[in-house]
């Protein structure tokens, strides 16, 4: 059984489908050096479900991420879709649905530069000789995501008034608290909290929780407190005072696609959605996902960078079945790779660039 992992992969629209079957080779050839078996059926999500079933997460889909151990997810929306009504959209209508049936309520994100890669980065080389390392945790099925009610009503006056509703829950805070303190254990034991304890009141209980939960459980841990509009500002001055940065699910949104950009391309970047639960294999059960999205305009072409893909799946195997050293194999092979210079156009800066396919065995010969 445990030789086996079983996973479902839903490959999504745009260039989803192009980069998650070059992963799944690398999957395929680090895990069967390592004696290991892969058990995984996929199936439609997003646009590509609204045109093959009429919903953007049919029950069947659903229902073979129930019976596995992992998802491994591409990316959803495009053009085609777009003005279907909201609620229907493929990210608002698969994503969320998805992240709340699993309570996949610790969204992982690293941000990784390279020192190679400096050149992607909108910053300027001199603020980040190094590069850039650190990792958001965001909290990603409460606030104001999720809070009920919402609403948008007609008002006696003629006027209309809508409204979300922005909470927490202390025992919400703790789960979201923990899984920052063991990302920060594994890497420089710092963690920077973020709210708005300066006018919400669930930043308020955000920061007294927090502020206890590392008192008392992590004492080893510097713990430093940040209002979101200042952190925004010091991601772009200089990010690498943030080790761990620890947040509520809207302003981790906004914060990591901040992150994102100072990383350079978003064709780097990997994410895990881990969840309450913990699967067959007793770890927790989660979706793992590349940041960039669809990326239309270069969709069918054979050019994405598969490599946030790629790394997505290493953090699969490290977080969902518990093999952190296949996860270390694979995240080598793609750092000696882009290092080495074979590059796709996003990060390839006007030298020559490779196709999705070139590069994709360039990595898997390195493993
Ligand atoms: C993300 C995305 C989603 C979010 C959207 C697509 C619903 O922006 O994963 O960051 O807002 O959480
Ligand atoms: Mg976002």
């Amino acid at each position: 059984m445990e030789d086996t992992l079983k996973f479902t992969v839903l490959p999504g629209d745009g260039i989803g489908p192009e980069v998650m079957a070059v992963a799944l080779e690398v999957l395929e050839k680090v895990t069967s050096d390592a004696g290991l078996k892969l058990d995984y059926s996929t199936h439609d999500v997003g646009g590509a479900a609204i045109d093959s079933q009429g919903s953007a997460l049919p029950a069947s889909t659903l229902k073979a991420c129930e019976a596995a151990d992992a998802i491994l997810f591409g990316s959803v929306g495009g053009p085609k879709w777009e003005n279907l009504p909201p609620a229907e959209q493929p990210e608002r209508a698969a994503l969320l649905p998805l992240r709340k049936h699993f309570t996949l309520f610790a969204n992982v994100r690293p941000g990784l530069l390279y020192p190679e890669l400096l050149d992607a980065s909108p910053l300027k080389a001199e603020r980040i000789p190094e590069g850039i390392d650190i990792v958001c945790i965001r909290e990603l099925t409460g606030g104001i995501y999720f809070g009920q009610p919402k609403a948008t009503r007609d008002l006696p006056d003629g006027d209309i008034e809508a409204l979300d509703t922005m909470i927490y829950r202390k025992s919400e805070i703790l789960r979201i608290a923990e899984v920052a303190a063991q990302a920060a254990l594994t890497r420089g034991k710092r963690v920077t909290s973020v709210d708005k304890a300066n006018v919400l009141t669930t930043s308020v209980l955000w920061r007294k929780v927090v502020t206890e939960f590392f008192a008392e459980k992590y004492p080893e841990i510097t713990l430093n407190h940040m209002y979101v509009d200042n952190a925004a500002m010091q991601l772009a001055r200089s990010p690498n005072q943030f080790d761990v940065l620890f947040t509520e699910n809207m302003f981790g949104d906004i914060l990591s696609d901040e992150m994102g950009i100072i990383c350079g391309s978003l064709g780097m970047l990997c994410s895990a959605s881990l969840g309450a639960h913990n699967n067959r294999l007793g770890h927790p059960f989660g979706l793992y996902e590349p940041a960039g999205g669809t990326a239309p305009d270069i969709a069918g072409q054979g050019i994405a960078n598969p490599c946030a893909q790629i790394l997505s799946a290493a953090l699969m195997l490290r977080y969902s079945f518990g093999r952190d050293d296949l996860a270390k194999q694979i995240e080598a092979a793609v750092k000696a790779t882009v290092q080495a210079g074979t590059r796709t156009g996003d990060i390839a800066f006007g030298t020559d660039s490779v196709s999705t396919r070139a590069m994709a065995d360039a990595i898997l010969g390195r493993l």
